[in-house]
């Protein structure tokens, strides 16, 4: 439809008509369940209320959608279109790793795959927008949510949120085949005092600005239709209320112009934060900040019809946002076709295919990350006798915490996965996921563990006499799916007491033993690298997962993950990050110095376990030293850098070469290094090849003391290896 038709449209509507396009309702509200989540939501929504409604939330499935969106448009006065949206975010029936493992690919192209296969499989059902990609940056393990995140890092969120993005809304006009995509959580939702769930955040304008703004920023200029608010505050006020956050900032600074959705009923909770003291005033404020769409809080419907006749707010805010509506919608085609092809396809033909499960095979195996591998432990031969012992042997929760549409059943389990490589294998469960008599409270489903300890001791003491019996054992190990994910955060980051009863029982009778660790978090597996000799992070892999750890334990496949978020030595020691300040105090990098007045911890490691961009291969690889076209660049001028990197190892093998810049000196403290590139190169034993890189001023950018983004004149360090602790540097002078 043209716009013209659109503004039309919008002229001939009752303001009563256009408040329901601004109000999104959980699908339960049309099948006469409660609301599934989130805060209680007392919603005054009468029944012809309810037919107004603009938006659906969480239907999906082609019957139902056909069926949701003919009843509607039959309700609704000028039979608009309802937009349908839903949580897609690693994957509909076919399930990829989780975001964050997704980050640990460094690959765009992996990240574009996943939103292209989701988008395509949920579209095909009837879906036209996701709740994806989540781009907070992350640096607190404690958080339940860093498992939606791609890391801790703004430049690798920034490149995997514009793939995301890509993948997801295709190329098409209307996005078709695919979905709009609705980038969250806007802002800095990642950054929760304390690593405590819908906490308030504390962040300096600055650090804001430069290091959890980007990613979003990225997004957008990717296209994103829409974005969501956070739950957070911001300097106190909450984002969704927060007009300098979402029309200076959002709309103004960074030209989003698409759909601005709250969170579940987070305009309702303008009244928990204490910002407003009803429904009306709550639905003022977000209204004032720009909010499109209320999303299950029923403060629009029920207080902004009264808020105009009062002349407390300008029909014209109302316009601008149902406009906003109808534009996505018509760029959704929906005006045209509302059912989006649905009548005439074989929906079931894009979902869960072979090729999209062989894809999600692929991203499971590259997102793995291999931390230890002494003694050339992995990868496994066939003749010898391996025991695999723990939870994730047969369990085949491996989805991760927000997968409601993937099928657990049709997931492969790790012995799935190692039984069909044909190996000597034998398989003890030793314990369960969850500690004997605990329940974990999911989402949308609980764990429990109805077995005594006096049963698991029984099965941890069989597990240690198979494991006697073997050559090598490998613990299959970590926390359950549903303890990450919202509303999941954890103040001990270990893995569950069972499990560490196990590890202690198999590793005392048998010391070549590895583990394969399963989590939505970086955990604090210190005692497993105690104990093991090698260590497989692999993350909620997803439906193919039992597949690619035995692809990768038994070498049919190579380890190259590298980590999109550091691993602590300690919950004490988080948040934890590569790029922080130097303090005035500095400690050198893993020295050890008896003067106590440094910045450092009197008992424990400054340094995290594991640092970001790490990982290792099954094979080696040398690097030569930086090479730099020039010594110096003014302003604007490009310069290269390159360096050779060699197969030094009897395996093909693939490497993330990551370059970082360190700023000497600036008008305000620099990070100690940042990552500004990356690339990954495939190598055959020894092959070497070049990794070259561009940099200009445009990536020495920063917002300096008088708070002006640019690059300031003085000396760089340039450093390119296999993570961000090399030591293989360059300098260079901007002029
Ligand atoms: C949840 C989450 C958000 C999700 C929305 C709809 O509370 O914060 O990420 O998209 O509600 O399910």
């Amino acid at each position: 439809m043209k716009e013209e038709k659109l503004r039309v449209l919008l002229k001939d509507m009752s303001l009563k008509e256009k408040i329901g396009q601004m109000m999104q309702l959980d699908v339960s509200c049309f099948r006469n369940e409660g609301p599934v989540t989130g805060s209680e939501v007392d919603q005054e929504i009468a029944g012809e209320d309810l037919t107004l409604a603009g938006s659906i939330l969480g239907a999906v499935g082609a019957e139902e959608i056909k069926d949701l969106q003919k009843r509607c448009m039959e309700k609704q006065p000028h039979h608009i279109p309802i937009v349908f949206m839903a949580d897609i975010i690693n994957g509909y029936k076919t399930i990829f790793p989780i975001p964050l493992a997704l980050g640990c690919t460094f690959s765009q192209e992996d990240a574009r795959m996943v939103g292209d296969i989701m988008a395509k499989e949920s579209a095909a059902d009837g879906l036209h927008v996701t709740f994806a990609p989540m781009v907070d940056l992350v640096r607190d393990a404690r958080w339940g949510r860093v498992m939606e995140s791609t890391g801790e890092d703004p430049y690798l969120n920034s490149r995997m949120a514009e793939a995301m993005v890509w993948g997801i809304q295709g190329e098409g006009e209307h996005y078709e085949g695919h979905l709009g995509a609705c980038t969250k959580h806007f802002a800095a939702y990642g950054a929760p005092t304390a690593g405590k769930e819908y906490n308030n955040v504390e962040l300096s304008e600055r650090t804001l600005r430069e290091d959890y703004l980007p990613s979003y920023q990225a997004a957008i200029d990717a296209g994103s239709a829409m974005v969501m608010t956070s739950f957070n505050t911001l300097d106190r006020i909450p984002a969704t209320g927060n007009q300098w956050l979402m029309r200076k900032i959002l709309r103004e600074e960074m030209g989003f112009d698409g759909v601005l959705v709250s969170d579940y009923n987070a305009i309702g909770e303008l009244m928990t934060h204490g910002v407003a003291e009803d429904k009306k005033e709550a639905a003022r404020q977000a209204l004032e900040a720009g909010i499109d769409l209320d999303m299950m809080s029923g403060c629009y419907i029920g207080g902004l019809e009264e808020l105009v006749k009062e002349g407390k707010i300008r029909e014209e805010l109302i316009d601008e946002a149902v406009l906003r509506i109808l534009r996505l919608k018509n760029r959704l085609g929906l005006f045209e076709d509302p059912y989006r092809g649905l009548e005439d396809q074989d929906t079931a033909r894009e979902i869960f295919t072979e090729e999209n499960r062989a894809k999600a095979r692929k991203a499971a195996v590259d997102s793995m990350v291999l931390l230890e591998n002494q003694e050339g432990f992995l990868p496994l031969k066939k003749e010898e006798k391996v025991a695999f012992i723990g939870p994730f042997v047969e369990d085949k929760h491996i989805l991760g915490a927000w997968s409601f549409f993937g099928d657990i059943e049709q997931a492969v389990a790790c012995c799935q996965g190692i039984k069909e490589k044909g190996a000597q294998a034998v398989f003890e469960r030793g314990c369960g996921m969850v500690n004997p008599g605990q329940t974990l409270y999911g989402f949308r489903y609980n764990m429990t563990n109805t077995e005594s300890w006096e049963e698991i001791d029984a099965l941890i003491e069989r597990a240690a006499k198979t494991a006697a019996d073997c050559d090598k054992v490998v613990l299959l190990i970590g926390e359950a799916p549903i303890q990450t994910g919202e509303g999941s955060s954890r103040g001990d980051i270990t893995i569950p007491e069972a499990q560490k009863k196990l590890l202690d029982a198999v590793t005392k009778v048998n010391k070549n033993t590895a583990a394969v660790i399963f989590a939505g978090r970086p955990l604090d597996i210190r005692d497993v690298k105690e104990k093991t000799k090698a260590i497989l992070y692999a993350w909620m892999p997803g439906t193919e997962g039992g597949h690619a750890v035995a692809d990768i334990l038994y070498g049919d496949a190579e380890p190259q993950g590298r980590l999109s978020m550091s691993l602590p030595w300690s919950v004490g020691q988080v948040p934890v990050f590569y790029g922080e300040l130097s303090t005035g105090r500095h400690i050198e990098d893993g020295e050890w110095v008896e003067n106590r007045f440094l910045s450092r911890y009197s008992d424990m490691p400054n340094q995290p376990l594991y640092p970001f961009g790490y990982g290792l291969g099954y094979t080696e690889f040398s690097y030569s030293e930086v090479r730099l076209d020039k010594e110096e660049i003014r302003m604007g001028e490009p310069l290269q850098v390159s360096v050779t990197v060699k197969n030094t190892g009897s395996r093909r093998g693939t490497e993330t070469v990551q370059l970082y810049v360190t700023d000497k000196v600036g008008s305000v403290a620099r990070p100690m290094r940042q990552l500004k590139g990356f690339t990954k190169l495939t190598l055959e034993p020894g092959e070497s090849k070049d990794a070259v890189f561009d940099l200009t001023s445009e990536d020495l950018r920063f917002y300096t003391r008088s708070m002006e983004y640019k690059a300031e004149p003085g000396d760089f360090i340039v450093w390119v290896g296999a993570n961000s602790r090399t030591k293989n540097g360059k300098k260079f002078k901007l002029r």
